[in-house]
């Protein structure tokens, strides 16, 4: 396993790159199998949970190309003839459950496994169940799979209404009733980016998705989805996450390009309160950090409130801040794993069910903490680059998960983070 060596106290200054989102990029590579022929994807982010889900698409028989230099995979599912997506690729990467509402669009049989929990709790997959359920489907559970049928192939389509909102089981929705032989509402749909960039991609290629972005989507099924491409969006929790970095970082001035800054939601107003200098451009938003970090509490909600997705990083800076703030999380509230790992680095920061309270400013010295998911990783590491001495961040194969080249581009622009194969 990999580990990180950050020595701390370094200012971040130059340009970084934003990537393709893995999280719009997932349910694209899902859709892909919905199509009459082979789809192209743009701006896929160079990221384990992608070359897995690739391994889960290539378990059904299409085809799948990832030319990692341009960033775009191909998918061809002419030559699918397996229905299955397997516990040991699943539990890898839960959002593999997307094959579900994939292949009960694409074929209307499926046979999934049930995701795994993960780092913060039980991700349920109830809604998922309840909504193809709701469309027609029906759903059996054997060994931990999920069995999905449509009646004679082809769903019905009906109407669900969620609660609460959830990404994932929209996504998969989605998935299941474009192809569907009638109409289906969603209600309560989530309004992420991610969300309303398959619907917008899956129109480009024949389907019929009205609502997306609000939290009504109306899908008229129709009877093929062409091949042709697939566009993905710049990653939003990538960019706020080196938002939040050059914020806390003091001295720095970073430029993030391949921005689109509107799918931030509320986050860029909330950001405006730490009083950094902040310019946005076309694609671009340069970040200045200023002398003092104030104390801003937040509360993270679905989009486009605060992203959960961001919550750990903000709590990481607040370390930094001049005074107490409260960092809560509405969405997944055990999401605090970091919190004892940030408190052997120094700070001051406890956690209250599913509220911190951070007081600030904390004085954060180099220690070896230990990642345990996504998000927590990556703010250790933001920890790690104000902390003094040397920090080692163990564990970092969460970080490969959804950060592309972390420690290169944070070099680019000034770190000093060293990978060691551990
Ligand atoms: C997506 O997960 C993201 N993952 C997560 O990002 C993100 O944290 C989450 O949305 C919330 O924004 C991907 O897009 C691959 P949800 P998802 O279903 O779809 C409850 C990262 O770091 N719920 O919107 O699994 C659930 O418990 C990852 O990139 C049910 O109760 O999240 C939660 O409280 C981590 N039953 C709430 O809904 C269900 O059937 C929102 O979860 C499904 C969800």
């Amino acid at each position: 396993m990999d580990n990180f060596l950050i020595e701390g106290g370094k200012s971040l200054r130059g340009t970084m790159a934003i990537s393709g989102s893995k999280n719009a990029a997932l349910p694209l590579m899902a859709a892909a199998l919905l199509a009459d022929g082979p789809v192209t994807i743009t701006n896929v982010p160079l990221l384990n949970d992608i070359f897995t889900f690739n391994k889960v698409i290539g378990e059904t028989g299409s085809q799948v190309l990832f030319d990692q230099y341009k960033r775009e995979l191909a998918i061809d599912p002419t030559q699918m003839n397996n229905h299955v997506a397997p516990y040991d690729l699943v539990r890898k990467m839960r959002a593999s459950f997307y094959m579900t509402g994939a292949l009960l669009g694409a074929a209307g049989d499926a046979r999934v496994s049930l995701p795994g929990g993960c780092a913060w709790g039980p991700r349920p997959v109830n809604l998922h169940l309840e909504g193809m359920r709701a469309l027609g489907a029906k759903i059996e559970m054997d060994g931990g799979y999920v069995i999905a049928k449509a009646p004679n192939g082809r769903l019905p389509g009906g109407a669900f209404t969620m609660n609460p909102s959830s990404v994932g089981a929209t996504v998969n929705l989605v998935l299941a009733a474009v192809r569907a032989n009638g109409k289906s509402v969603i209600r309560n749909a989530a309004m992420e980016p991610d969300v309303v960039n398959l619907c917008d991609n899956l129109n480009t290629l024949g389907a019929r998705i009205s609502g997306a972005g609000t939290p009504v989507l109306t899908i008229d099924g129709v009877d093929s989805i062409k091949s042709g491409t697939m566009n993905n969006i710049p990653d939003r929790i990538e960019t706020g996450t080196f938002m939040i970095a050059a914020a806390m970082v003091p001295g720095s001035d970073v430029t993030l390009t391949n921005t689109l800054e509107s799918d931030l939601g509320s986050f860029t107003d909330t950001f405006r309160k730490l009083h950094v200098g902040l310019d946005i451009g076309d694609s671009t938003i340069r970040i200045r950090s200023a002398d003092r970090v104030p104390p801003v509490s937040i509360e993270t909600a679905i989009y486009p409130g605060f992203p959960t997705d961001l919550q750990a990083q903000w709590a990481t800076m607040m370390t930094q801040a001049h005074g107490k703030s409260t960092v809560t999380d509405h969405i997944y509230p055990d999401r605090f794993s970091y919190v004892p790992e940030l408190v052997r680095l120094g700070a001051d920061i406890e956690r209250r069910e599913n509220t911190v309270i951070v007081r600030g400013r904390s004085e954060l010295r180099g220690a070896s903490v230990m990642s345990t998911d996504l998000r927590a990783s990556v703010s250790l590491v933001m920890a790690g680059l104000v902390a003094r001495d040397e920090t080692e961040v163990l564990r970092i194969y969460h970080l490969d998960r959804g950060y592309e080249k972390l420690e290169d581009k944070l070099n680019a622009v000034g770190a000093a983070i060293h990978r060691v194969s551990g």
